[in-house]
């Protein structure tokens, strides 16, 4: 009985976070409560006096718009920290919209997901910029585990689990078991390089220049990595030659087109992984799937030409993009039973890489 009330005080004094501090979008996971911040990594600066002027979706917005003096940044590139400081400012305004949710008594404890592979440096920056923003501790764990926690993967049986992990920067591809990453590759081609393709792409046909966002859009409304059913949209850009606006059409095939050699180091890098995990587990894998989170999982065709390069049955999860964050939330949930997935200090759990 006494048990049961100091469980339900703990619950309700504790104030436990989880968050995927992402290349594009950035969630936090409330314990208890679920995802309660869903925004993309964004952080807009006053270059006059060094403030930040916003963070998330309004600092998006402001991309491209703002005054000569205002700068909207990404202080993520390529899924790690490229500017410490705004990092940390973004980590600590979300902590403070967070704390709408929590009881203000002490800072947070923490757990937060860091692209697989990454070094040590890498590490403590991101532990020192959390615990820099407020946090009272801060648990780091690899994305791909996170991931696979949480699209509820058996993560921690003697069982083969692989996970494809494209986002914005990076996309990871880890093969699980018993509770440790057993392989795993990380490569620097996700959503930002095919909206980088794209652009290259109707900038070398088109003789357009289109932006960041339109690029974006089409990738999502038309491209399709395996032919199918014809679709095409109009896109203004800038006409390279004369300077003015100028619309064209694109079709599905030129967005394939454009987004094929990225696409094929994808397959490539997949097969890799594949052709080095042990016989056992690899066999798990085959009879068990390869499971796709990270926005890049919706990227149409995807699964099938995954499916047909490897002949592995290929899952898109439900809620891609929320993986990582629903992963970390079970996680800072339940800290006692996934210690060991858990990348406590650099100094006592010295990694293999
Ligand atoms: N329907 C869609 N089709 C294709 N791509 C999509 C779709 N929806 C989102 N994306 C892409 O997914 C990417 C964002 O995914 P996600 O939020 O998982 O990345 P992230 O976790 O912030 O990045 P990272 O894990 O690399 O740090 C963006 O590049 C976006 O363009
Ligand atoms: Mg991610």
């Amino acid at each position: 009985m006494f048990e049961e009330t100091k469980k339900k005080v703990r619950k309700y004094l504790s104030n436990d976070i989880g968050i995927d501090l992402g290349t594009a979008n950035t969630l936090v996971y409330i314990a208890g409560k679920g995802i309660v911040i869903n925004e993309p990594s964004v952080v807009a600066l006053n270059q006059k006096t060094g403030r930040v002027v916003a963070v998330g979706t309004q600092a998006k917005e402001m991309l491209g718009r703002t005054p000569a003096h205002i700068v909207a940044v990404r202080p993520l590139v390529d899924g790690v920290i490229s500017d410490f400081e705004i990092t940390e400012e973004m980590i600590a305004h979300l902590l403070r919209r967070a704390e709408e949710y929590l009881p203000k008594m002490l800072g947070p404890r923490v757990v937060i997901g860091v692209p697989s592979g990454v070094t040590n440096v890498e590490i403590r920056a991101v532990r020192d910029a959390t615990k820099n923003a407020g946090a009272r501790e801060v648990y780091i764990v690899e994305q791909p585990m996170a991931g696979a926690i949480g699209i509820r993967l058996p993560i921690k049986d003697p069982v083969g689990n692989m996970i494809i992990d494209i986002g914005g920067g990076t996309t990871d591809i880890a093969v699980i078991s018993l509770s440790g990453v057993v392989r795993s590759k990380n490569v620097r081609i996700a959503g930002d390089k095919l909206n980088n393709d794209i652009i290259s792409y109707i900038r070398s046909e088109f003789k357009i220049l289109i932006g960041e966002k339109t690029a974006e859009i089409i990738k999502m409304s038309v491209g399709n990595v395996v032919p199918g059913e014809p679709m095409e949209a109009s896109i203004k850009g800038r006409d390279l030659i004369t300077g003015l606006p100028r619309e064209v059409i694109i079709t599905d095939s030129d967005i394939r087109e454009a987004m094929s050699q990225s696409i094929e180091s994808l397959l490539e890098a997949t097969k890799e992984v594949l052709e080095t995990t042990p016989p056992e587990i690899l066999a798990d894998v085959m009879s068990r799937g390869i499971h796709l989170i990270g926005g890049g999982a919706l990227i149409k065709g995807l699964d099938t030409l995954l499916f047909d390069y490897l002949k592995i049955p290929v899952y898109v999860t439900q809620d891609p993009l929320t993986a990582v964050a629903r992963g970390a939330g079970i996680i800072i949930e339940n800290l006692d039973g996934f210690e060991e997935v858990l990348i406590l200090n650099e100094d006592e759990l010295p990694r293999k890489k």
